[in-house]
């Protein structure tokens, strides 16, 4: 078996001693004589799949009590829609929200909210194709928007939030779907806290919410579809419907496992030092550079070009041959990114730089 390095942005790497439990457990789950993907979702086997998730989840985040979570399906896209209609179906909500512009995700979540309510920008990072995160301190947020949105880490263009906005005391929502659990998260400061799992923690498909308990709408929202409403969901334990349960499952034995391996804070640390081995050399490469401006650099995601699309275009066919998977930019910033998530080891990033150093010397 040889495995690459994937730098993919997502779905991305997952842990190898996880997708070999998985393998070991496919066939016969502790004993049950099927795998998790056959049996129901209403059985005593999976609620406990299902239980354990989320109480390791909340030890991880430290999730207080107040907060519900919920595993929902539909990505972070199903998200875009559901944050207004249900956040602004509170009672006295407005119908308003203020929306901070850093790429492609926030500006997607943005017009679909436009759908629904009376979403507007409040910054944008747009004049410098994303390439830096808006000042924050004073916005013109309105006085009876029902919240304020940010995409944390932004995938595409490789910047993070250092700080949060000042959200004038509004509530905040934030989707951290690639930077989920890379980092200690405080909860306390979100109304809602969300992202897709495909990055950091699971496969693909599911989206992890957590949301304060006050924000969850009372009672059936007759105009809103129920696939879209938190409040049958969060009745049912995220059983409202069939979930996806496998990828619960392998959620679940993520969260274990960076829990073993010393909990968010230790996440943190490896990943500020990985990120640190590749920012190091960029800065010192006389043929790659940085796209983003370096106090808005994000641990997760690492864009970098050379200046020539030709020689951009060499560089990935070249790695990809080296066994560096998936290092193309995306396609409306070119050039490279290396998506170096929780499950990536330092071994990767490592040999993502001694290629980088050889093809500078041969270029
Ligand atoms: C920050 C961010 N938000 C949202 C999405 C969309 O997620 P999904 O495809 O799960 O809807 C992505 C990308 O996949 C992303 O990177």
């Amino acid at each position: 078996m040889s495995r690459v390095y994937n730098f993919s942005a997502g779905p991305a790497v997952l842990p190898e001693e996880v997708l070999q439990e998985c393998a070991d457990e496919m066939l016969d789950y502790r004993g049950c004589g099927m795998s998790v993907m056959e049996m129901s979702h209403r059985s005593a086997m999976f609620q406990q799949i299902i239980d354990e998730a989320e109480a390791d989840l909340r030890t991880l985040m430290g999730i207080p009590a107040n907060y519900k979570v919920l595993f929902l399906q539909g990505g972070a896209h199903q998200q875009f829609a559901a944050i207004p209609l249900n956040l602004c179906k509170l009672p006295g909500a407005s119908g308003k929200a203020d929306y901070i512009n850093t790429g492609m995700w926030s500006k997607k979540a943005l017009a679909e909210a436009k759908r629904f309510i009376d979403a507007q920008e409040v910054a944008s990072s747009a004049d410098e194709t994303f390439t830096y995160i808006p000042d924050c301190s004073d916005l013109p947020i309105r006085e009876d928007a029902d919240y304020v949105y940010i995409c944390e880490n932004n995938t595409i263009y490789g910047t993070v939030y250092h700080e949060l906005p000042n959200t004038k005391g509004k509530i905040l929502v934030s989707d951290v779907s690639s930077m989920f659990l890379s980092q200690p998260h405080d909860v306390e400061r979100y109304g809602v806290i969300y992202g897709g799992v495909q990055k950091n923690i699971g496969p693909a498909g599911l989206a992890i919410t957590v949301v304060r308990e006050d924000l969850v709408p009372e009672g059936d929202l007759a105009d809103v579809p129920i696939m879209m409403q938190w409040r049958p969901q969060v009745d049912a334990g995220s059983l409202y419907n069939t979930p996806n349960c496998w990828d619960i499952y392998v959620c679940g034995k993520v969260f274990k496992l960076l829990l073993k391996q010393g909990g968010l804070e230790a996440m943190r640390e490896r990943n500020v030092a990985k990120a640190q081995i590749l920012y190091d050399f960029i800065d010192e490469s006389s043929l790659f550079k940085g796209t983003v401006r370096k106090e808005d650099r994000s641990l997760m995601n690492v864009p970098f070009v050379t200046g020539d699309k030709e020689l951009d275009a060499e560089f990935v066919k070249a790695s990809k041959a080296a066994g560096l998977e998936n290092l193309k930019g995306h396609r409306s910033v070119g050039g490279m990114r290396a998506s170096i998530y929780n499950a990536m080891p330092v071994e990767g990033v490592e040999a993502l730089v001694a290629f980088m150093k050889d093809f500078e010397a041969k270029h």
